[in-house]
């Protein structure tokens, strides 16, 4: 696994230049129109309208029932699970049905990269990591590319195509919105018609809405807020590369008092040997195993000569920690309840396994076994602060989780529960 440094490669700044002009100046731009709008729908453009209404429609489930914000819920930073009886997975359209993965934030998602592999700056000229990309393992390219997923995912809103996504549109209360903002042929060709539901979809979710940079710790950037000293403290400890480490891959800039440098991801993606959650129903065979990237559909074509496959295997997206207080519970597979243990999780996975991890037979903790044995070894044990063996002293004692929880809670927007 690569190590980073402490610092954003200056390549992330080549993204917050190339962002669509939708998110940079997102509400600003638009004229009012005759559609009727709610109070805080004033500033939406037309097309992002149109992109909120398909957002909000649960007529677009099959059965109807479900809308992309039952599990991306406004109020809980765009993530959620449609009140499964699971927490860590989503329900779907239809009972008894669940994925995977835990429902990530959507939130700060417009500033991702599209997927694809670029040099690791920390490692010299030749290495190259994947970076971007949209869900755990990055399998759409970008926001665009993003819908087609859960509006004919079975275990999500299950249209049985594209086409019957558009004939639903088509006959939607929001339909003349459609026709205004792409012209009165906006359904004549269905599949540009999908097409099209794609980007208004896109366009909203590049809204302010979805960044709204309203957290403490954007005040306290922009010098509006103070941070407590136990806040203060979890800071210093999250940017330390020798304490914390978090920067490394939750990315910030640490001389820059804007918010848009302090995203707390790279998109980069690693593998951290989260415990198996046996609450979800496809871990019931022992078999089966989530492998993240390495599965991504079409990696295979994308891959660099000089990046195995294999090596891949394990690895998930590094999410933003922006509103992780209300993003419980944690990791891809929603492994851990709280964000305390998510946090005591680093200190300590390698120094006290059997907390984390189930005791073998052997009386060994079954270490990484979310993982099939021919890939326990891509889990970075290398890099601060998972770089510790049995019986040595965490980098972090139970006080400095309890500081990084605190800076953690300054992360949530305003707005969110
Ligand atoms: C049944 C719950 C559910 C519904 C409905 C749903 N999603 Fe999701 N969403 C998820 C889950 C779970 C993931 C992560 C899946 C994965 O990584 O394999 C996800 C991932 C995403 C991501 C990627 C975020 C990231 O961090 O990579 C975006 C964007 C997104 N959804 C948007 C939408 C849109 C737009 C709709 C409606 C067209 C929608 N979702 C409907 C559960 C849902
Ligand atoms: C080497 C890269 C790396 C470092 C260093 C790192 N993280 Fe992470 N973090 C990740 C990845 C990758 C994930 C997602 C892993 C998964 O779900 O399997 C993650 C997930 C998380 C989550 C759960 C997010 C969610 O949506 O469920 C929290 C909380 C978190 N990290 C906090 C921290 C803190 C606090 C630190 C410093 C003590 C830290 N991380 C250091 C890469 C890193």
């Amino acid at each position: 696994m690569p190590i980073r440094r402490a610092f954003a490669p200056a390549t992330l700044f080549a993204i917050f230049l190339t962002l669509p002009a939708a998110s940079q100046t997102p509400t600003l731009t638009s004229p009012p129109s005759a559609f009727p709008r709610a109070e805080d729908e004033r500033a939406l453009s037309d097309l992002q309208l149109l992109g909120k209404r398909l957002f909000e429609d649960t007529n677009l489930s099959e059965p109807k029932g479900q809308a992309c914000s039952s599990c991306h819920d406004p109020k809980r930073a765009f993530q959620g699970n449609n009140r499964s009886p699971i927490a860590a997975v989503a329900l779907g359209s239809r009972p008894g049905q669940f994925g995977n993965r835990k429902t990530p934030t959507i939130m700060y998602m417009a500033y991702s990269p599209a997927f694809g592999f670029a040099k690791d700056e920390d490692e010299g000229e030749d290495k190259l990591e994947a970076r971007g990309g949209q869900f755990w393992d990055g399998r759409a390219a970008d926001l665009v590319e993003q819908p087609s997923g859960p509006l004919m995912n079975p275990a999500e809103m299950n249209n049985p195509s594209a086409d019957a996504v558009v004939e639903k549109v088509k006959a939607a209360s929001y339909a003349p919105i459609m026709l205004a903002v792409f012209g009165p042929d906006a359904f004549a060709d269905p599949k540009a018609a999908f097409q099209r539901v794609s980007q208004s979809l896109f366009a909203y979710e590049a809204t302010e809405r979805f960044a709204p940079f309203a957290s403490k710790f954007d005040d306290y950037l922009r010098g509006k807020a103070r941070l407590t000293p136990i806040e203060a403290r979890g800071l210093a400890l999250f940017v330390d590369p020798k304490r914390g480490n978090c920067l490394a891959c939750h990315a910030g800039k640490p001389d820059s008092k804007d918010p848009t440098d302090w995203l707390l991801t790279d998109f980069t993606y690693d593998a951290l040997g989260a415990p198996r959650n046996a609450a979800i129903p496809a871990n019931a065979d022992p078999l089966t195993f989530d492998l993240g990237l390495c599965q991504r559909p079409g990696l295979e074509a994308a891959l660099p000569k000089s990046v195995p496959l294999a090596s891949l295997c394990g690895a998930f997206k590094v999410p933003t920690l922006r509103n992780i207080a209300v993003r419980a519970p944690y990791f891809h597979n929603g492994a851990i309840a709280t964000l305390r243990d998510a946090v005591a999780f680093y200190a300590t996975r390698d120094t006290d396994p059997k907390r984390w991890y189930p005791t073998l037979k052997t009386g060994e903790p079954d270490k990484f076994n979310d993982l099939p044995s021919a890939y326990k070894a891509n889990v970075n044990v290398e890099e601060v602060p998972y770089d510790r063996k049995p019986g040595q002293k965490p980098r972090l004692d139970d006080r400095d989780v309890d500081a990084l929880v605190a800076f953690l809670n300054t992360l949530t927007d305003k707005g969110m529960r």
